[in-house]
């Protein structure tokens, strides 16, 4: 039987992610963006997977990559939506509104930092968060997405169940 393609993640990194390296190395260490995503390359790959890393500094641009995700193959997603973790409405919209996984990542631990980056808007809809391991988290978050998808066997995310309270129709 021909063995099943491997499961494909999308990176995706937000605003001034470019800069990493070089942007505040005391919070964000001294790895660049590309170190980051070979790290993830080379961990898709011992895992048996692929991953695709993108960034950009665009609100609209991210939600357009996450709405067509699985129309491109992805079959879960891997963020760390920047400064739009604290404020973007339309993220946490698109996060809720596909069906594929989403594991929210940060390098710093964002609830030890300034009161404005304690709250994440984007967490909730997504399957979870992962924040404060620098690069690693990255890793952990690929790890993540890569257990929910064989656990649930590559399927899309279920709905939610009904309240216990309810009554089924
Ligand atoms: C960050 C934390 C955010 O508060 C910040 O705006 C970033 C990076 C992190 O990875 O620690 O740009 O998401």
């Amino acid at each position: 039987m021909a063995s099943a393609s491997p499961v494909s993640v999308l990176v995706l990194h937000g605003p001034n992610l470019n800069l990493l390296g070089s942007r505040e190395p005391a919070v964000y260490g001294r790895t660049s963006l590309a170190e980051v995503n070979r790290l993830l390359e080379r961990h898709a790959t011992e895992r048996g997977a692929r991953v695709s890393c993108r960034q950009s500094n665009h609100e609209g641009q991210l939600v357009d990559w996450i709405q067509g995700a699985a129309g491109e193959g992805f079959g879960a997603v891997v963020i760390n939506p920047g400064a739009l973790t604290h404020y973007s409405v339309a993220l946490r919209d698109v996060i809720a509104a596909v069906a594929l996984p989403v594991v929210e990542v940060h390098l710093s631990n964002i609830h030890g930092r300034e009161e404005f980056r304690r709250h994440s808007v984007t967490a909730a809809p997504a399957a979870g968060q992962i924040s404060g391991f620098g690069p690693q988290s990255y890793v952990l978050g690929l790890d993540a997405v890569l257990h929910l998808l064989a656990r649930r066997g590559s399927s899309p995310r279920p709905r939610a169940r009904r309240p216990a309270s309810r009554p089924a129709r």
